[in-house]
Parts: C-alpha cells; structure tokens; sequence
C-alpha cells in the first residue's frame, strides 16, 4: 500500500490544488454567508412581520433540506433562469446561501445569550431598542457570534467535500481523481482526511486561542 514516495511525487500536485479550492470554497462561503447571516439575524429582529417571516422561512428551509440537494438546486436552477452558473461559482454560492442560514442562528443564539437585565437596564436609561441593540446587546454578544463563526468556518471547510458532486476540483474531488489514476482507493482517501483534518484542527486550536483572548478582556 505504501510505496509511498513515487505516489506522493506523482500525485502532491492534485492534493494541493485541492486544497486551494476547497479553502477558496470555504473561505467565499463563510464570508459572504456571514454577510447574508447578519441581514437575515437583522431581518428576524424586524418589527415588519413580512421581513420576519421572510427571514424565518428562508432559515427553516434551508435548514431543513440537505445542503447536497442546495448544491443541485443552485447548479441547475441556474440553468433553468438562464444563468449558467459554472460548477465552481454554483457551489460558492450555494455554500455561502447555506451558510447564511446557520450565521443567522449564530447572531440570534449568541445576541439571546446576553442577560435580559442588560435590556431592562438600556432601556430604563432611556434607550431606545436599536440603541440597545447596538451598544449594549451586539457588543457583548460579539464574544459568543465570533467563535461561533469560527466553527462554522470549520463546519464548511468539512461540508465542501459534498461539491465534488457536480464536479469541482476541491479536495474531495481529487481523491477520486487520484484514486481513478492509481488504481490505489484508500490511500488518496486518507491523505485527503489527513489535509482536512490539519486545516479544521488547526482552525480550531486558533479559535480557541482567540476565546481565550476575548474571556480574558471580560
Ligand atoms: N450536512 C448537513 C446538511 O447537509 C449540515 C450542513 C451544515 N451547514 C452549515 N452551514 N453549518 O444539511
């Protein structure tokens, strides 16, 4: 199994284009995911029942559906709006529309996790709900939404290996294009695991240091 050299020499190449794209894929999902998050966590704060329940359904839905299924709906719901989205820019977006959904709850648990006497005290002193919002509430929420974020940065460095289904080159997608080449099935499997799991690893002992960081200043 592991005549490894040659394997490594032969095949390093496709492992690291892999990466790139699926750190690429994560990196587009998470950030403009954590931007669609905010409008719907500000969405669901709104008085406007419409917006509410806008921002309510579109959670639940994508929630509740199997990010596989986004993928496909996004791919070839572009074609059927004549957008033609290439495999690659389908995915980003789908990965950043899921992605929106859970940063949502992410906002909405971490702003809940602030003590309701914080509320009461704003508003007793004459604030109004959106300045509550903004200076009283978000700024002490911030210390639970960020890790949280970093999780989910995590989640969808993980989740991107279901685009290898429509068939863009990230890690997972590799693997089989490596397998295929070296009549080998485990070993890219394993060196793939292996890449994920440094990067999710790392990332997580990063975030860790940085809760740290924000407990610290509490
Ligand atoms: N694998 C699950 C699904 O297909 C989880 C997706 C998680 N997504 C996220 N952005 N945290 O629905």
């Amino acid at each position: 199994m592991f005549q490894s050299e040659s394997f490594f020499k032969k095949y390093y190449s496709y492992f690291l284009k892999g990466t790139l794209t699926t750190i690429l894929l994560a990196l587009f999902g998470v950030l403009v995911g954590s931007v669609l998050g905010s409008l719907l966590a500000i969405m669901k704060l709104a008085k406007n029942i419409v917006l509410r329940g806008i921002a309510n359904v579109y959670i639940e839905f994508v929630r509740g559906t199997p990010l596989l299924a986004q993928i496909f709906l996004v791919y070839f719901g572009s074609t059927v709006f004549g957008l033609e989205l290439s495999a690659f820019t389908a995915s980003c977006v789908a990965l950043a529309l899921n992605s929106g959904a859970y940063v949502a709850e992410i906002i909405r648990a971490g702003l809940n996790s602030v003590n309701k006497g914080q509320t009461e005290a704003a508003r007793s002193l004459g604030m109004d709900s959106k300045q509550t919002l903004r200076f009283i509430l978000f700024p002490q929420a911030v210390k639970n939404i960020l890790p949280a974020l970093g999780n989910e940065f995590v989640t969808i460095i993980k989740e991107s290996s279901v685009v290898s289904v429509i068939g863009v080159s990230e890690l997972m997608f590799q693997a089989g294009v490596v397998q295929g080449a070296s009549f080998k099935p485990f070993l890219p499997i394993l060196c793939i695991s292996l890449i994920y799991f440094v990067l999710t690893f790392t990332l997580s002992r990063l975030i860790g240091l940085f809760e740290k960081k924000l407990a610290l200043s509490d």
